[in-house]
């Protein structure tokens, strides 16, 4: 049996400045140190410019600091870009990719996000690929097609056994800064089926190695039944996240859900 580390965590999206930072990862590691998590990672993803400090309150902490986006190129000519390597001197361990806002608003692409990946493994950042269908696509049956599209598309540059060194989250793009989460049923259906694929196209070891979020709306009401889906590794929180006590909550319940696994 494979055993995949649980991972939990938020990105802030356009919210705290480095003061907020600071005093937010000031206060999760005190919370954290109360919580029993020994088989949970845990990362945050502020904005840039509250990045190194964040990092800095972090140290010496089990709470990895990550961005919410990156540039495919390593320097150059890109105003208002930031890159990988400027990712990790900031601290970052983690870098999301492909959030459905940089999708919807920004016009990103995943043909983009395939050189972002690419960005990312070069400078030994964990990409956080987000994948997720639309309720357009959901309605019109396709949603398993378009995330296994993603996937491919985001790692056409990378060799199979590659798999393993991102996260993928699965966030419907639907669910995302709505009223409610998906289904637990609906996600499972959708996790259980994108693991078989990758495990065609990648193969089975780095299918079963590779870990598998959810996001979209998780609050710590609805996070027990969507942390216990077999193939639910962790869980990706936005709103609910933006103080250290709802992240803490989150953990928590991860950890718990994995204490039920295991008996
Ligand atoms: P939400 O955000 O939890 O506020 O819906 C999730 C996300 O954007 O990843």
């Amino acid at each position: 049996m494979i055993l995949r580390r649980k991972l939990v965590g938020t990105g802030w999206k356009m919210n705290h400045g480095i003061a907020e930072a600071v005093a937010y990862i000031d206060a999760l590691r005190s919370l954290m140190a109360q919580i029993p998590h020994p088989d949970v990672d845990v990362f945050v993803l502020p904005p840039f410019t509250a990045l190194a400090a964040a990092a800095a309150a972090a140290d010496g902490a089990d709470i990895a600091i990550g961005a919410q986006n990156v540039h495919w190129d390593d320097r150059g000519a890109w105003t208002g870009e930031i890159s990988a390597p400027m990712l990790v001197e900031a601290g970052c361990r983690y870098v999301a990719l492909a959030h459905s806002e940089r999708l919807e608003h920004f016009g990103e692409t995943y043909a983009a996000v395939r050189l972002k990946v690419n960005a990312a493994l070069r400078h030994g950042l964990t990409p956080i690929l987000c994948i997720g269908e639309t309720g357009e696509d959901k309605h019109a049956g396709r949603a398993d097609a378009v995330i296994l599209d993603q996937v491919m598309t985001a790692m056409a540059d990378q060799p199979a056994d590659a798999l393993p060194a991102l996260v993928l989250a699965y966030e419907p793009r639907w669910a995302i800064g709505a009223t409610a989460a998906a289904d637990p049923d609906y996600v499972s259906d959708r996790l259980t089926d994108l693991r078989a694929t990758l495990a065609q196209h990648f193969g089975a070891g780095p299918a079963s190695m590779t870990r598998l979020l959810y996001g979209g709306s998780v609050t710590a009401a609805n996070a027990p039944a969507l942390a216990a889906i077999t193939e639910v590794d962790g869980l990706f929180v936005g709103r609910y996240a933006w103080t250290a006590e709802g992240l803490a909550e989150i953990v928590a319940i991860v950890a718990n859900a994995m204490g039920e696994d295991a008996s």
